[in-house]
């Protein structure tokens, strides 16, 4: 193998690699999202060929036959080549494009989706589950749906422009301040995937993460009635939920059946059953709580919870347990 062709296979892996993976714009998992990620490879494939092309007319101009020079300085290929061809091409393209992309109208006339509402806020997801008899349960940095349902997601914003982007579903959505933006998806196999900020919204945006959940309609079920109720709490350690109460972490955070009724920050009412902690930022697992409690301001510069430094190292681990509790 010839040491260019070595380096640009090379490079190619190193592209692919970062098409795997739990944030894949590759990864089509939905009806929606396969159909833009063929677009994508139709455009690509489509473009990669114009550019052979391309390069083989430059290499005819500069060392080929002068036969064939001759040919290629004439009127007539820059009216057929400049423009007839790419009007025609890009015209077919994109009545191909809108058509392929108008196909989602059928998720979005579908009876019944499974209803959510997320707000944007720097640097989080508010997300709230709508429930067919008008109530909500309120989460965060997390979505949870069952495969084979249209999803349908109403996307605001607290503050500023964020984008919704949940690419192994959908493509991109805006949160737009005074605006409601509708999303649709659907899931088509269970599984555990990430999304991300898409749109630069301040100092934390690229920590602001989530994770979504697709799972069983059964599974679905018995999660959804379990997150509806309140927090669980472990009532042989009373020293974790005294710290919460006594530190006004109730001021920001909500604990449902603790409380805490905050509504600045994330609800945290199952916070230990969930992915991650700080919108993607940690694992959720015991250690990294006391971690996040202790360095959140390190770990995500500017977010607006106070720093905590005034625990004690044994009460920043009673408070951590607790909130891996939370469940
Ligand atoms: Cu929110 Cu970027």
């Amino acid at each position: 193998m010839s040491r260019m062709l070595q380096i640009v296979s090379l490079l190619a892996l190193s592209l692919l690699i970062g098409c795997d993976g739990q944030q894949s714009a590759f990864a089509g998992a939905g009806p929606a999202s396969s159909r833009i990620v063929f677009l994508t490879w139709l455009m690509f494939a489509g473009a990669a060929v114009i550019t052979l092309f391309m390069a083989f007319l430059t290499w005819v101009a500069i060392w080929g036959p002068s036969s064939w020079r001759v040919k290629l300085s004439q009127e007539k290929g820059v009216i057929w080549g400049g423009i007839v061809f790419p009007v025609i091409t890009l015209t077919v393209l994109l009545i191909y494009g809108f058509r392929l992309l108008d196909m989602d109208g059928a998720l979005l006339k579908a009876e019944n989706p499974v209803r959510f509402s997320v707000v944007g806020e720097q640097w989080w997801w508010r997300v709230f589950y709508l429930h067919e008899d008008g109530t909500h349960t309120e989460s965060a940095n997390e979505l949870r749906f069952p495969v084979g349902r249209v999803i349908e997601i109403e996307l605001t914003t607290a503050d500023v422009i964020h984008s919704f982007w949940l690419p192994a579903y959908a493509g991109k959505v805006d949160m737009i301040p005074g605006r409601t933006n509708t999303l649709h998806f659907m899931a088509d196999e269970t599984g555990i995937v990430r999304g991300q900020c898409a749109e630069y919204c301040g100092g934390a945006h690229a920590l602001m993460g989530f994770y979504a959940v697709a799972m069983t309609p059964e599974d679905y079920q018995d999660w959804l009635t379990r997150e509806r109720g309140p927090a669980l709490v472990n009532t042989e350690q009373p020293e974790g939920e005294q710290l919460f109460l006594a530190n006004g972490c109730g001021g920001c955070h909500t604990v449902r059946g603790a409380g805490a009724n905050g509504i600045i920050g994330p609800d945290l009412t199952h916070i230990g059953s969930r992915l991650s902690i700080g919108a993607g930022v940690l694992a959720s697992k015991p250690e990294n709580f006391a971690r996040w409690i202790g360095e959140h301001q390190q770990l995500k510069p500017q977010n607006l919870m106070p720093p905590y430094d005034l625990l004690s190292e044994h009460e920043r681990q009673a408070l951590a347990l607790y909130l891996s509790e939370l469940e």
